[in-house]
């Protein structure tokens, strides 16, 4: 013990001073073994005028580092460990990000965004998703959707809805992606419409048979819904509600405050809800204006009249045809009091779409509140046969709004307005609110500059694909 301690003392006889580390102050106490320690507090005084550059002395070195103590080579070794343990992972990763196809700048957005173990583990890339990743623009919580985004599509908030709103009707993340992958928006907005498609491939295999539909005309070669079979009850507290194959009345449904119109705006006996009633009687006031007059023939029709009329159908046409034409009992839009066929004054043995009446009426439909309710084309997606005479009062703004989609009433309630069936797949508040439609009126953002991306872009507009 004692001599030990001897050795441990003698040992600390010797101090180490670096050559190149000497100032005023040490350099009197060079290595010499045998020469004590002073016990003067040492001054490190920085002095420029003692800046020396002397020859690295190996021997000195070498002779240091053998005798440096262990715990000082623990601390090397921990700060060489810990270098390594940062910048190692990060090298790899960098490797991987970029075998996946990130170009530097890209990479350092990824992580100043934290996804570069996400990106990583999925090997997700694509060049939009890259370039969104860039610009810092891209919604994580949809990240894997811009992996399968090409070409001249891009992604913005109605993307969003309308994948949530697939999601609400059943469909999983990969059917998603795969109708994602090979449909252009105006061929999702029918699938709101139809029932889940267990084999979605189908779907898409038949929207790729038909390129040619876009928001004038879509038809398909198979049916994608059983009408009738899967019904609910609309909201008819809803100016907005919508009744077709799917959303029904109840039986003994009578809209409050049915008015008469007036003789020169519906034939005798024509009624509607009062709201639809005045905008019956501007609509039809503001086309005799212009010499273009039509009226009402028919307006709100009762449960029990709709029956004899559809049981007509089926008599003189068959079931399949009359369900083309003519609504069942409770699904039909009649008995809201918010629908009309009009025939035009004077020309009512033609068919209203070959009338003068017709062109203005179907123009400027929206300006008085207005639809066409089942168009030209729409078929597939309606469920009924083009009816240039029936008309859907929703209010100006909506209808408008509806007008401006180009979507069918179908498409833009069950993208827009349909209430969510679990609420699980509520979007955010963000996107709900980019979504609203009311937003579909207001005017445009005006052109960005030459050369300036625009990030944003108008709900509809956005997917064409
Ligand atoms: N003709 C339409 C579809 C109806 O019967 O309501
Ligand atoms: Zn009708």
């Amino acid at each position: 013990m004692a001599t030990s301690n001897k050795k441990r003392r003698k040992k600390r006889k010797y101090r180490l001073v670096l050559p190149w580390k000497e100032t005023a102050a040490n350099t009197s106490a060079e290595i010499q073994p045998g020469v004590k320690k002073k016990k003067k507090k040492r001054k490190l005084r920085f002095d420029p005028r003692n800046i020396r550059f002397k020859k690295p002395d190996f021997q000195k070195i070498l002779w240091a580092l053998k005798h440096l103590r262990k715990e000082v080579w623990f601390a090397i070794a921990g700060v060489i460990a810990l270098i390594c343990l940062i910048t190692i992972p990060r090298a790899v990763e960098t490797n991987n990000l970029k075998k996946l196809g990130y170009d530097k700048e890209t990479i350092a957005a990824i992580r100043e965004q934290k996804l570069a173990k996400t990106l990583i583990d999925n090997q997700w890339y694509s060049d939009y998703l890259a370039s969104c990743l860039k610009s810092k623009t891209v919604n994580t919580d949809y990240l894997e959707l811009y992996t399968v985004i090409e070409g001249e599509k891009y992604l913005d908030d109605t993307d969003f809805l309308m994948v949530n709103r697939l999601r609400d009707i059943g469909y999983e993340e990969d059917q998603i992606l795969n109708l994602y992958k090979n449909l252009r928006f105006v061929e999702l907005t029918p699938l709101l419409c139809y029932d889940y498609q267990l084999i979605e491939q189908n779907y898409i295999d038949d929207c790729l048979n038909h390129p040619e539909n876009d928001r004038t005309a879509f038809v398909l070669s198979n049916s994608y819904r059983k009408p009738y079979e899967i019904t609910y009850a609309a909201d008819p507290s809803k100016t907005s509600m919508l009744v077709n194959k799917t959303w029904h009345l109840d039986a003994n449904y009578v809209p409050a405050s049915l008015t008469d119109l007036s003789m020169q705006c519906g034939a005798a006996g024509t009624r509607l809800a009062k709201e639809a009633a005045d905008a019956m009687e501007e609509w039809a006031a503001a086309g005799r204006e212009m010499n273009l007059a039509f009226y009402a023939i028919s307006a709100y029709r009762p449960y029990d009249s709709q029956k004899t009329l559809y049981d007509n159908y089926v008599t003189s046409h068959g079931q399949e045809q009359a369900d083309r034409e003519s609504a069942r009992p409770g699904f039909s839009e009649h008995q809201t009091g918010l629908t009309v066929d009009v025939t035009a004054t004077g020309d009512e043995s033609k068919d209203f779409s070959e009338t003068s009446a017709f062109i203005w009426a179907s123009a400027n439909c929206a300006d008085y509140g207005w639809i066409l309710r089942y168009p030209e084309g729409k078929e597939d997606i309606t469920g009924y046969e083009y009816e240039s005479w029936h008309y859907r009062y929703l209010g100006k703004e909506l209808a408008q709004a509806v007008t401006k989609t180009g979507m069918t009433y179908d498409e833009f309630w069950n993208l827009y307005l349909k209430p969510w069936s679990d609420e699980n797949n509520i979007p955010s508040e963000s996107i709900l609110a980019n979504t609203d439609w009311h937003n579909l009126l207001k005017e445009p953002e005006p052109a960005p500059a030459e050369g300036e991306a625009s990030s944003e872009a108008s709900p509809e507009a956005g997917q064409a694909g």
